[in-house]
């Protein structure tokens, strides 16, 4: 097949690129080409630029199916659209989770309600991000009808992942030791390996599947204490959680969440996405790839969780308390 990816040379891109590559796809990128891929064979790429609407490069050709990765606010799907037009057969575009109103509960599906969409800002942000995801897709669909297909995936893990939630846990669980684990050991999380969401994008193209799929992981549920396990196991270390009431400490640490409002977001339905062909690779050979990337490129700071430091103060605090 030919398929056209709009980004495709950062984490998720690079990903879905990766597996299409591998499954005997030819493929063509755009981007402004800034990022480089490094990817086995490279393929071609038309640069642009969304942020202006400069999409002269996408101006002839045509594609089995664009993958649509970079798309952040409606005026990126409406331009790409307005350019590709009938150009490409299928319009996959890669939502996230983030369009769900807050308050479903355990076990919401696709059909859970969505947040408004915002249509008059291009700022995204934490309060901007769902809905204006809402508003892309209702854009996509508007445009393309049966030929459009959602993917909204929840947290993503795997090399190359700049979001450094999982990385912050594969990091820490790798050092061994006394780990402070402020939250509920039982609370769930839902984590996704990045190649298994390429696999289910490209899997939905190559069988030319219309819909929307939530795609979340792993397979079997999994609770904070089993991720930290995990990841201990993948590294060969031992860990000895400390576990500390969540309320007694300021310091934020990746994927705990406190509100049981955002808990909810870790229980999703993805048995859609499973039906399709979504994968599960086991998460102890997500944080053995993790870990090794991580050493590769040197562990350099990351951007979420404590420092060693931060930690060593709270660990003494409990102990003297
Ligand atoms: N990480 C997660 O846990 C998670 C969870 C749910 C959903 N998602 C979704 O995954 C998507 C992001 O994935 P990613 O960043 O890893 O994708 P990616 O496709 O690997 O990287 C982003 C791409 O966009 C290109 N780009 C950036 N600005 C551009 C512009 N102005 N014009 C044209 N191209 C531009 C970048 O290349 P250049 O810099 O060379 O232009 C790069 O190729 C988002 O839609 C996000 O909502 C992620």
């Amino acid at each position: 097949m030919r398929i056209l990816v709009l980004g495709g040379t950062s984490f998720v891109g690079r990903a879905i690129v990766d597996d299409a590559l591998r499954s005997g796809h030819e493929v063509t990128l755009f981007a402004r080409g800034r990022t480089v891929p490094g990817l086995r064979s490279q393929p071609v790429l038309l640069r642009g630029d969304r942020r202006n609407g400069d999409y002269a490069a996408l101006a002839e050709g045509t594609w089995d199916a664009v993958v649509d990765v970079g798309g952040s606010v409606p005026r990126h799907v409406r331009q790409a659209g307005e350019t590709l037009g009938d150009r490409v057969g299928r319009y996959l575009f890669v939502s996230s989770h983030a369009v769900y109103a807050p308050g479903a509960g355990p076990g919401a599906d696709e059909s859970a309600p969505l947040r408004t969409p915002e249509w008059d800002t291009e700022e995204v942000g934490p309060d901007t991000r769902g809905p204006l995801g809402v508003a892309c897709e209702q854009e996509l669909t508007s445009r393309y009808g049966g030929r459009a297909t959602v993917v909204r995936p929840g947290i993503l893990a795997g090399p190359y992942d700049g979001g450094d939630q999982f990385t912050y846990w594969v990091r820490r669980a790798a050092r061994g030791g006394r780990v402070v684990l402020p939250a509920d050991p039982g609370q769930p999380v839902q984590l996704l390996d990045v190649r298994d969401l390429a696999r289910l994008v490209v899997r939905l193209v190559e069988e030319d599947r219309g819909g929307v799929f939530n795609a979340m992981g792993p397979a079997e549920p999994l609770t904070l204490m089993g991720m930290l396990r995990a990841c201990a196991r993948a590294a060969g270390s031992e860990v000895e959680p400390v576990l500390v009431p969540p309320e007694t400490i300021k310091a934020r640490f990746p994927l705990v969440r406190p509100d049981p409002v955002w808990e909810q977001t870790f229980q999703r339905d993805f048995g859609r996405a499973r039906e399709a062909g979504l994968p599960s690779t086991p998460l102890v050979t997500t944080a053995a790839d993790v870990l090794a990337w991580d050493r590769e490129r040197g562990e350099p700071p990351l951007g979420v969780g404590p420092t060693e430091e931060v930690e060593r103060v709270l660990l003494s605090y409990v102990q003297g308390a």
